[in-house]
């Protein structure tokens, strides 16, 4: 069995940490391939609720292999925070491996994040502020701090030196903001290599060593599609590639690899941060979602924007993804509505448009066009199979398939491990 990925079909939070679970325990290594702590997950195991924010959910699959592919970008006091708050529940954390190659989201990053989001004032992104974008940046103009640079410090000087040579006088003269001292960086991030070392690895090697002996190897997006720095609602987006595309390059796993590309979808829309969202509700049926789906983000705390269906962009979804099937969450939420609508398609300047326009301006005039579905009051938790559904809530599911260009494969219809209708396994 080769690779598979999951991830979000929408803005993120969908309930992926539930799907990624469900499968933690029958594959061999669970991979997260870009972002970085600004993701979220909840893993609910039997009455235990685990929030995990940079490990990728398979830590708590005893038997699986948790890696943080060369994609991520990794803060290490979250990190080993996180690390040290499993093994205090009893999670043996020892299996984790971490690519050298992943970059290290420094102090500075961080505090670039935040100033910089202050500065934009009403322009602003909304970023969670963990330093994600920064990092990100500094990747790309060749000035980050990788994980492998823990292990040679003078390397390690020379790069936060080179880093903070121009962030400082931005800092200074811009934000007016005091300068950063590269010594009292560099002493915080050698202190943390010692506690990392035992799980720094050559991840590209070990995956495509595992794939070559038919280990299966799970992908796991953070954020969502429409959160992709290239295919997502850009400027208001995360600054890495959450698309099938960004398990490749975060990973060192070809493409020919890659068997089935799961989308989480959830059964409405939410959002956090700023950005268009066509379907957002701002009445009392958007805080119903929002109180009845727990719709508060697991990283910042943040209310979760609430809206009904998209399907124009779950069709995007299946499209930028080439998704194979979807895992449909969170249905139990509508649960005891008389009437679910679904945007069908937008209408943009008074025409009619079905597919995501790839125009900013176009896309921010969208307005939802709804089709109304029938409800179901009856309680769905216990539902172990599609027939056990009301036929209102299976004729919703169907619906919601045909509009999104993929067969729905798993339904979520509570938060528990066993709250889930299996279709099609996905191995
Ligand atoms: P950043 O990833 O912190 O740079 O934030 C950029 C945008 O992505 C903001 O709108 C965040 O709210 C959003 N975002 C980042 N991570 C997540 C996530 O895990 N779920 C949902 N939204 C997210």
């Amino acid at each position: 069995m080769p690779a598979l990925v999951l991830l979000g079909a929408q803005w993120g939070d969908e309930g992926k940490g539930k799907a990624t679970d469900l499968l933690g325990g029958s594959v061999d290594y669970v991979v997260r391939y870009q972002g970085g702590n600004n993701a979220g997950h909840t893993v609910v195991v039997g009455d235990q609720k685990y929030a995990l924010h940079l490990l990728p959910s398979g830590i708590l699959s005893p038997g699986c292999t948790p890696v943080i592919g060369n994609g991520v970008v990794v803060d290490p006091s979250v990190l080993l925070a996180e690390l040290s708050g499993l093994n205090e529940r009893g999670v043996d954390t020892s299996k984790l491996l971490i690519s050298g190659n992943a970059h290290i989201i420094t102090p500075y990053n961080v505090t670039v994040d935040k100033v910089t989001e202050r500065f934009l004032g009403k322009r602003k992104i909304g970023t969670t502020g963990r330093g994600i974008g920064p990092t990100y940046a500094d990747k790309i103009n060749r000035v980050g701090i990788r994980v492998q640079d823990l292990y040679d410090e003078s390397i390690l000087q020379q790069k936060v030196e080179a880093a903070l040579d121009v962030k400082n006088q931005m800092l200074t003269k811009l934000y007016n903001r005091r300068a950063i001292a590269a010594d009292q960086v560099v002493e915080e991030l050698l202190g943390y290599a010692g506690q990392l070392a035992p799980y720094v690895a050559d991840t590209v090697l070990v995956l495509n060593e595992a794939l070559e002996q038919d280990k299966v190897v799970l992908f796991e997006g953070g954020q969502g599609t429409l959160l992709d720095i290239d295919h997502g609602t850009y400027p208001f987006v995360t600054s890495s590639n959450p698309t099938a595309g960004g398990a490749c390059t975060g990973s060192g796993v070809g493409p020919t690899k890659i068997s089935r590309v799961i989308g989480i979808l959830k059964a409405y829309t939410t959002r956090v941060g700023a950005g268009p969202f066509p379907t957002e509700l701002f009445d009392e049926d958007g805080e119903a979602l929002r109180r009845i789906g727990g719709e508060r983000g697991v990283t910042t705390g943040r209310d979760r924007r609430c809206g009904w269906f998209d399907a124009v962009i779950a069709r995007y979804a299946t499209r930028v993804n080439g998704l194979t099937d979807f895992f449909l969450t969170k249905l139990d939420v509508l649960t005891g509505w008389e009437q679910i609508p679904v945007c069908v398609a937008y209408e943009i300047d008074g025409r009619r448009v079905e597919e995501l326009p790839y125009s900013q301006t176009d896309f921010h005039h969208a307005k939802p066009v709804y089709e109304t579905l029938p409800g179901w009051s009856e309680d769905i938790t216990k539902a172990k199979s599609f027939s056990d559904l009301p036929k209102n809530a299976q004729n919703y599911v169907k619906a919601l398939e045909e509009m999104s260009g993929a067969p729905i494969s798993a339904i979520g219809v509570g938060p528990g491990r066993d709250e889930t209708i299996e279709i099609n396994s996905f191995l």
